[in-house]
């Protein structure tokens, strides 16, 4: 029998169109979360601070990398009013920049940009960094170049800094001060609705803190012997465990590095990295490395986001690494040459799907991670009208 689906399909067609309409409208009002927003928060705040870690996060090496410090643990209210700030446009200058423009959840909170744009259209110095598991760098110190002594002192550049957001601290502190809902957040917080700069670092160090990637693929691996990775999946955990010693440097379940390391992107120094903090020439060239949890959703890759995909960086590692006089030992042969990985294409693709393995979809769908201004947004521009 024929069908007559094209009068049927006629108004379907029609409310898809115009879904995409509203949505798109609706993406484009609130990609600037406007000075007068406000947050729409769950009454019982969601769950921060007594999270249920699988055991392999509890147990040592993990649970000994774990940056934390003693006068800053992480409480549900202290890191809901670190959400709050994290997503605010009033940390810049011009109200059009949050943390999260780019550090953005979809994308493991790196952003899809090779350098990121700030609040008057410059552009950031080097590629910004994945901050899942960023707990887990156990020297804390943070940034590329780790200039920041701690967390606590990282979160206040980005705010300060004359390319990302443009205000000072005492600027920042007005403005939440002007608002109707930072006194409460702060109150709940800290115990007195007192808004200070340190309060925000600490608040917003508590929401970086709370971001622990642990329900990806390889999480369910690890407590059944691999039982459910696929033979390929397996090939390539056994070469970024073995040949390819990838975990040297990318360790533990954490997938993160104890120290920064020159890893030979390229023979001569074009950003003295940590070398420009310590002023120690053997240490040019050398970059603290995000977490490799999420990485297929962090590209693009490497302080300069000079590779697109994971096979680029694979095949860096295979037949790519420079003789950069900084070049970590564990990236030479026993002559002192750059290793030469010589994997096939099926291994290059295995471990790829190795790194596959680390998407946690929990993770960057949570909701206690997304952004609070966003949950009007499908009838406040329609009812602005
Ligand atoms: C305009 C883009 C931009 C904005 C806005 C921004 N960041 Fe970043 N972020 C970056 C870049 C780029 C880096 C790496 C810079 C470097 O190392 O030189 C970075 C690095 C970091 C790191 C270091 C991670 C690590 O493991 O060492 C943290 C933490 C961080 N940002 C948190 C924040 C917070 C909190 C805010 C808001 C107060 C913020 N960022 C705003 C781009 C941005
Ligand atoms: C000697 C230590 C070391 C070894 C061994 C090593 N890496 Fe790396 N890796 C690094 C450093 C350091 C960086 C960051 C370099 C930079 O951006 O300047 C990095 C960056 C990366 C990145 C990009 C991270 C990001 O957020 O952009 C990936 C992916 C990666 N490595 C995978 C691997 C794989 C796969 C192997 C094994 C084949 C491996 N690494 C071996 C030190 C190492």
């Amino acid at each position: 029998m024929k069908k007559h689906n094209y009068p049927l399909s006629y108004p379907l067609v029609l409310a898809l169109v115009l879904a995409a309409g509203v949505a798109l409208w609706t993406t484009q009002a609130n990609a600037q979360t406007n000075a007068t927003a406000e947050p729409d928060l769950p009454a019982v705040p969601y769950e921060y601070a007594n999270i249920s870690l699988p055991q392999h996060y509890l147990r040592p090496p993990v649970v000994n990398q774990d940056n934390t410090p003693a006068n800053n643990p992480i409480t549900n209210e202290g890191a809901t009013l670190g959400r709050v700030l994290f997503y605010d446009t009033r940390l810049s200058a011009n109200n059009t920049i949050s943390c999260a423009s780019c550090h953005q959840q979809s994308h493991s909170f790196s952003d899809p940009d090779a350098l990121s744009t700030g609040f008057a259209g410059g552009l950031t110095a080097r590629n910004a960094m994945s901050l899942a598991d960023a707990r887990y760098f156990q020297p804390g110190t943070f940034f590329w170049d780790e200039r920041a002594a701690t967390l606590e002192d990282q979160v206040l550049q980005p705010i300060q800094n004359s390319v990302e957001m443009g205000l000072t601290l005492d600027e920042m502190v007005a403005k939440l001060q002007a608002t109707s809902f930072y006194p409460p957040l702060f109150e709940q917080a800290f115990g007195t609705p007192e808004i200070n700069s340190e309060r925000v670092s600490l608040a917003l160090s508590q929401f970086v803190r709370a971001m622990v990637s642990y329900e990806a693929k390889y999480d369910v691996g690890v407590a059944s012997n691999f039982s459910n990775f696929t033979p390929q999946e397996n090939l390539g955990r056994q070469l970024f465990n073995g040949r390819g010693n990838c975990n040297a440097c990318h360790r533990t379940d954490a997938f993160v590095a104890e120290e920064s390391t020159n890893n030979g992107l390229d023979a001569v120094t074009t950003d003295a990295g940590l070398g420009g903090i310590t002023g120690n020439p053997a240490d040019n060239g050398k970059f603290k490395v995000p977490s490799l949890r999420n990485i297929e959703v962090t590209g693009p890759y490497m302080h300069d986001g000079r590779f697109s995909t994971l096979a680029e960086v694979v095949e860096f590692y295979n037949s790519g690494v420079q003789s950069h006089p900084n070049l970590d030992p564990r990236l030479r042969t026993p002559n002192s040459q750059p290793r030469r990985l010589n994997l096939t294409n099926t291994e290059k693709a295995a471990l790829v799907a190795f790194l596959q393995t680390l998407t946690d979809d929990s993770f960057i769908h949570d909701p206690k991670f997304s952004n609070p201004f966003l949950t009007h947004t499908l009838y406040l521009p329609l009812l602005q009208r």
